[in-house]
């Protein structure tokens, strides 16, 4: 089948290279010119494990395309994917710009009867405004059908979710266009659940609000934890063995952050506002993740003066195994150890380019060894393996004084004590 996809930003890139790889000819298209070159010359501008020699290897076959051409790519598809940003307002709503001058191009050059699927995060309703916007600046004598097909991807894991994902959705009044997009994406073997625009829609933000809910949860019981002397990892594993609950999303830490959970439930408070809902709970979970981001420097503040102090910072992304930065806990964390006067080095394996763009005013260094070297104290921010296998000897070894705060949970309890090392983590008692 002919597919394009419209936004070649993570979930776009990782569609277009998922579909053509179970076959599809695949044109993805995109306004920035610059991304696009790096595109066809075979570079992926995100770092995403597994997606460049995918992506290198079905361009090898011409089955991915990447073109700045609108013209040319409406030409081509009979199914168009919008996979285009939906940023925040200031007031917490969806910006549908993107989505508005997709729309206006895809009436303008639609030369065949079309099926328009939603893949962007979008307030439930908008598809309805998608397809009278497509309509209005239509040319040709053509018929546009509506489908959303919310996206579940993770970061850092996208490749991984496109083939092994636990279900999709396809959200369509038009038992035709269901049956086009069921045989688009049989190859993948995935369960597929049908359902109307709206309601799929709305799986999308229910979906992430859940997720989000689940994980302050168990932040506020880490925090109780702490208090009490209890264990979080403990609890968290006895009630993920209830499959009511599921062990997933259970993890304690310095609270969400990302291009996704932040926007989405932010968003989804508005959209129940529109409709005179106050969702309370959703608006609880937020306030709980912003307290928990900076949960970990009041710890410290509350133990030691961190001015003039030497602080390590291990790790910056906003989970491991991307380098993306959005609305990430370490730049909240980054902002409380300079107001405190503290002075910040730190390092990423993959963020460093993109940091640099937000925290200006931190030292970064090129390894774990260079960040911890007489440091005063370290902020373990981010879970990657490089930083969770790093020899706990070497914090005793380099730092001035081994004082660790680990925003993750990084080691156990029981390896720690150990080492001479004051070790302070979520929801746990502390080493001394
Ligand atoms: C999230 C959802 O998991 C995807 O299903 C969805 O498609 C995506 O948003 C989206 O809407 O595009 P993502 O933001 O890539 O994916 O990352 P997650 O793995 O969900 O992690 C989000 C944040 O929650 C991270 O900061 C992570 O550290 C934190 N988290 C996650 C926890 O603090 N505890 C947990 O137990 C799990």
């Amino acid at each position: 089948m002919h597919i394009t996809v419209v936004g070649t930003g993570y979930v776009g890139l990782v569609t277009g290279v998922g579909l053509a790889t179970i076959g599809h000819r695949v044109t993805c298209l995109d306004i920035d010119k610059e991304k696009v070159t790096r595109l066809q010359s075979g570079e992926v501008p995100i770092y995403e494990p597994g997606l460049a020699e995918l992506m290198r290897e079905k361009m090898a076959q011409e089955l991915l395309t990447f073109t700045t051409n609108a013209q040319e790519a409406y030409a081509r598809g009979k199914v168009v994917f919008i996979a285009v940003g939906t940023p925040s307002n200031p007031d917490g709503s969806a910006n549908l710009t993107y989505i508005t001058q997709v729309c206006a191009e895809i009436g303008m050059y639609a030369r065949q009867d079309m099926i328009v699927v939603t893949k962007s995060t979008v307030p439930v309703g908008t598809n309805d405004y998608i397809k009278e916007t497509i309509e209005r600046h239509l040319c040709s004598d053509v018929a546009i059908s509506m489908a959303s097909n919310p996206e579940f991807l993770r970061e850092g894991s996208g490749v991984h979710d496109f083939f092994q994902g636990d279900r999709i959705v396809i959200g369509t009044a038009d038992e035709p266009t269901a049956g086009v997009l069921e045989e688009l994406f049989k190859p993948l073997e995935i369960p597929i659940f049908k359902t109307d625009i709206r309601s799929a829609e709305m799986i999308k933000y229910a979906s992430n609000a859940f997720l989000a809910t689940k994980i302050s949860f168990i932040n506020e019981i880490s925090n109780i934890c702490e208090k009490l002397h209890a264990n979080i990892e403990d609890v968290a594993a006895g009630m993920g063995l209830d499959k009511r609950i599921g062990s997933q999303f259970l993890k304690a830490g310095i609270g969400y952050g990302g291009s996704c959970f932040p926007k989405d439930t932010d968003a989804l408070v508005q959209i129940a506002g529109n409709v005179k809902h106050d969702f309370q709970l959703l608006k609880a979970v937020i306030e709980v993740n912003n307290k928990q981001q900076t949960s970990l420097v009041q710890k410290a503040k509350q133990l030691m003066d961190l001015s003039g102090k030497r602080i390590a910072m291990l790790g910056l992304a906003f989970k491991p195994n991307t380098d993306d930065m959005r609305e990430a806990p370490s730049l909240v964390i980054a902002d409380q150890l300079l107001t405190e006067g503290a002075d910040v080095v730190a390092y990423d394996p993959q963020a460093k380019e993109n940091a640099k763009l937000l925290l200006p005013h931190i030292q970064y260094v090129g390894s774990i060894d260079e960040a911890i070297s007489e440091a005063d104290a370290v902020f373990l921010v981010t879970e990657w393996d490089e930083i969770k296998q790093y020899p706990l000897e070497q914090y005793v070894e380099l730092m001035r004084q081994p004082v660790i705060f680990d925003g993750r949970n990084c080691f156990e309890l029981e390896r720690v004590r150990q080492y001479a090392l004051d070790y302070y983590s979520i929801g746990r008692v502390p080493v001394l």
